[in-house]
């Protein structure tokens, strides 16, 4: 019998000597192509699916690349197919989920990686519930929405299951806990919310549970602790409440233990401290409290350290020190006080971030002799006295923020060595100096805020071509304006607000045609504003006021089209991006008079901002009717000046504006009835002119009726002044009583206004530690693109 088998065997492998893939599964992998050709060729004429091209129907489908086929005597079919980073365009392109239908009838496939598709819509079930063999599926990074679907929790060999960075919604369905041989789930940044559910903890095999980046509430599962091989559990920015569970001290494989920006509260379990394999221990951002005064011994030696916000005290915890690895300490927003401690200098840590504590004192030396600091962030402390001069011995600091402390002295010249700094914030401190070292040659450092310190002399220009954020204002910068100011050719933020630079506004400030916002507020520049201006085509924030600027609004400012569409692509949003190195260590806001008040524009959400301002200056003629194009401003301002004539009524064209300023001209005439279509408006000042006639009544103009806005004019009347008109004085009054009722909901409006508009300042506020971080795109790193 088993003779004969044997020979059954043999026969079989001679007269079939070299099995192909099956041919319903060779049309398959064929249709999924030609759909993919079809998709990408109705955005490039010709396809970038150099991957596929050995997907050549002539041949056997298992000696395609990325197509595996089974290695059994008996059968040749697909079992697994590598499908990531297919098609990569300049355009990003996407595909839908449809996209797939083919592949499901590949029902022997046991791995399916479909990563960096940007593939969107649902996820289609009924074809996932085909795929019963599967053990491995990674679909990170495409753009699938509505719920997971339930089948693919019916997927019992399935071991590794990747779904992260799409945008699935909804709950995790209780019925995960069915794929018990799951050894790693990765759910992270999709839009999930709701409840871990409890039966997670009947996936016994689990290593790696991550999580973060989602909506997640309510409590971590109390038993997490029977996971007992979990190495990585990673909870991280969600909002997950209640305590730490003790139970998290058994999971003693753990390497990773993420809950960081979570709700959690109660005291940090000090046992976490005897888990002896942990690496990485992230707990900062939560309501977190820590017992100052226990005395710690770690079991485990970390390379990744955050207590931000834990509720720390008194000074550097000592226990550090022990952590001889450590690559990235994150010690931000507690109450340390005391000095920048020996031994952190001598440790060698990567990424240090002290910001927004009491720390003490001078840096010492020995900190920047460091052969590994990346990232040091020590702003919005008390530290003091001069930098130290061997700062530039540190060559491998790519991020340096030293903000809002009390440093002094000048910066010292060696601190230009360090060619790798991208970013550089001295801001709010007392350095000062009439030369600052030269950076010309630090081709990396594109981010530069010394604002707000006591430098002297010269706006100073010796900085790269490379440089994209330069912010020198609230200084004591003197003179005139260097044309060398463009050889910086990729600048898109010069700020130079609040310095005594005097001379006329140069015309070669046009060639930086990249620049997106100027502010040069509160300066002595003279002359008349530089047609060539209104050639910036980015140019979407401008602030020329306080100056002494004479002449006309150019009518060309008409043309600026960074102010008529708002540019995305401010390069600091694409290079620069979040990642963990950068958080925590973001630059200032830059301060702009925003509605009658100096307010801070957070830089994530400039792309939002366009505003003009040329106030406070000596600037005469009529306002040009072209500035009516500009229907991306939210701000105009042009009180206090000599404007005379009437005001446009293309004014009424600027659909986006929130604030409107022409006070203290010589304005006359009356106010178009047009500016009741500015839906947005929230503050109208038109005081001090010769204005006269009816204010124009109708949706936000009845809101504005603050009298002092409206002063001072040549006989303004209307209802928002209480001032009756000559030609509604005719008609018969309203009852008194029905008139109060009027006013009081016109306040309820305005009140209504005020509150969003905090809102909005808020949420500009808020910080950035929970954007997610997408990895560079390894394949079009390495030049595949050839579109
Ligand atoms: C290609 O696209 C066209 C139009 O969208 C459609 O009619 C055709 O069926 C598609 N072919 C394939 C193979 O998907
Ligand atoms: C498939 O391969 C054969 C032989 O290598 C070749 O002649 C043919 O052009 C290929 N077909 C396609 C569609 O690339
Ligand atoms: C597919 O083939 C590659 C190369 O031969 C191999 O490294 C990989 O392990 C195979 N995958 C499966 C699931 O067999
Ligand atoms: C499942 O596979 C069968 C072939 O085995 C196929 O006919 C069917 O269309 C597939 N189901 C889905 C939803 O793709
Ligand atoms: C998913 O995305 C598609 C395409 O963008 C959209 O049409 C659909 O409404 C979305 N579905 C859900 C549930 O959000
Ligand atoms: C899946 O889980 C649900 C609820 O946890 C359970 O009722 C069901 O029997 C399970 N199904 C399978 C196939 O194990
Ligand atoms: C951990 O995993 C191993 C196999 O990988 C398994 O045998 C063991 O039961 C798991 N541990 C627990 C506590 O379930
Ligand atoms: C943090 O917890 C304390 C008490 O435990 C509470 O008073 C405080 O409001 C909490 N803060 C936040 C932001 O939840
Ligand atoms: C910071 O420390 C100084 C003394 O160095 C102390 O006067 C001050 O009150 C502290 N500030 C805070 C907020 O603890
Ligand atoms: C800078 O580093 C070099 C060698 O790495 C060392 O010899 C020198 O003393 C350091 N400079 C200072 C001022 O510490
Ligand atoms: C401008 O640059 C030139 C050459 O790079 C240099 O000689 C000159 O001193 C610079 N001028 C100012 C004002 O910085
Ligand atoms: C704007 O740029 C164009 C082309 O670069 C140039 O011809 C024109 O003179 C510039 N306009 C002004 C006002 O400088």
């Amino acid at each position: 019998m088993a003779k004969l088998s044997l020979l059954l065997g043999l026969l079989i492998l001679l007269f079939t000597p070299s099995l192909s893939c099956p041919e319903h599964q060779k049309q398959a992998l064929l249709q999924f192509k030609a759909s993919l050709i079809n998709a990408t060729t109705t955005f490039s004429p010709k396809s970038p699916l150099a991957l596929l091209e050995s997907w050549n129907s002539s041949l056997d489908c298992c000696h395609w690349d990325m197509v595996n086929c089974s290695s059994r005597s008996d059968s040749r079919n697909v079992v697994a197919l590598y499908l990531e980073d297919l098609v990569w365009l300049k355009e990003p392109i996407v595909l839908s989920s449809t996209i797939l239908t083919p592949l499901f009838r590949i029902r022997s496939l046991t791995h399916l990686v479909m990563s960096w598709n940007q593939i969107q819509g649902e996820l289609p079930g009924d074809g996932f519930a085909n795929l019963t063999e599967l053990v491995h599926l990674d679909l990170w990074n495409n753009a699938f929405n509505g719920s997971i679907p339930s089948q693919l929790f019916h997927l019992k060999h399935l071991q590794y299951l990747d779904i992260s960075l799409n945008s699935f919604q909804g709950n995790i369905p209780k019925e995960i806990g069915n794929m018990t041989k799951l050894q790693h789930l990765i759910l992270r940044s999709n839009k999930l919310f709701g409840e871990i559910p409890s039966s997670i903890l009947n996936l016994k095999e689990l290593k790696t549970m991550d999580l973060s980046y989602n909506s997640l509430s309510m409590e971590i599962p109390v038993d997490i602790g029977n996971l007992a091989n979990l190495t990585n559990l990673d909870l991280n920015c969600n909002k997950l409440t209640g305590t730490i569970p003790s139970t998290i001290q058994d999971l003693t494989k753990l390497e990773i233990l993420h809950l960081e920006s979570n709700l959690l509260i109660g005291d940090i379990p000090s046992k976490l401290f005897n888990i002896k394999g942990l690496k990485g221990l992230l707990l900062g951002g939560n309501n977190l409290t820590w017992n100052n005064n226990a005395k710690i011994v770690p079991k485990f030696t970390l390379s990744e350290l955050s207590m931000r916000s834990c509720g720390l005290t008194g000074e550097i915890p000592s226990w550090i020190s022990t952590q001889k690895t450590l690559e990235i300490l994150d010690l931000s927003e507690n109450q340390l006080e005391g000095m920048f401690p020996q031994w952190l200098a001598e440790m060698e840590v990567g990424t240090i971030i002290l910001s927004d504590n009491n720390l003490t004192g001078s840096l010492p030396p020995r900190l920047f002799n460091s052969q590994k600091l990346y990232a040091l962030s020590l702003s919005r402390n008390n530290f003091y006295r001069e930098l130290p001069n061997n700062i530039g011995n540190a060559t491998t600091l790519g991020i340096l923020t030293l903000a809002r402390n009390n440093f002094s002295g000048k910066v010292p010249e060696s601190i230009s060595k360090i060619y790798g700094l991208y970013l550089l914030d001295l801001s709010n401190n007392k350095f000062s100096g009439n030369t600052l070292p030269d950076f010309s040659s630090n081709v990396q450092l594109q981010i530069i805020d010394f604002s707000s310190n006591e430098f002297s002399g010269e706006i100073p220009t010796n900085f790269s071509q490379e440089t994209i954020i330069l912010a020198l204002g609230k200084n004591k910068f003197s003179g005139r304006l260097s044309r060398n100011l463009t050889n910086m050719s990729k600048l898109e933020y010069l700020d130079i607000h609040d310095n005594k630079i005097k001379g006329e506004l140069p015309d070669f400030i046009c060639q930086i045609s990249t620049l997106h916002i100027l502010i040069f507020r509160n300066n002595s520049l003279q002359g008349s504003i530089p047609i060539c201006i209104s050639n910036l085509t980015s140019l979407q924030i401008l602030d020329l006021s306080s100056n002494l600027l004479v002449g006309e609004i150019p009518k060309e400012f008409g043309n600026l089209a960074g102010m008529i569409e708002t540019p995305d692509g401010f390069s600091y949003f694409n290079g620069f991006g979040t990642n963990y190195y950068t958080i925590g260590t973001k630059i200032n806001d830059m301060i702009v008079n925003w509605k009658k008040s100096k307010q801070g524009l957070s830089f994530d959400n400039l792309k939002n901002y366009s505003l003009l301002d040329l106030s406070m200056n000596q600037l005469s003629g009529k306002i040009p009717t072209s500035l009516g194009r500009l229907k991306a401003l939210k701000l105009l301002n042009v009180s206090l000046n000599n404007f005379y004539g009437r005001i446009p009524a293309s004014i009424g064209d600027l659909k986006n504006l929130e604030g409107l300023d022409l006070s203290r001209n010589n304005l006359s005439g009356s106010m178009p009835q047009s500016l009741a279509m500015l839906l947005q408006l929230t503050i109208l000042d038109v005081s001090n002119n010769k204005l006269t006639g009816k204010i124009p009544i109708g949706s936000q103009m009845d809101t504005m009726n603050n009298p002092d806005f409206y002063a001072n004019n040549s006989g303004l009347c209307g209802m928002q002044i209480q001032v009756l008109c000559p030609e509604d004085s005719s008609s018969t009054k309203p009852p008194e009583v029905e008139r109060k009722e009027t006013w009081f909901s016109w306040e309820g409006m305005v009140i209504g206004y005020v509150v969003a508009f905090f809102v909005t300042v808020a949420i500009l506020y808020l910080t950035e530690y929970c954007v997610p971080v997408k990895p560079p795109n390894h394949r079009s790193q390495q030049g595949r693109q050839k579109v």
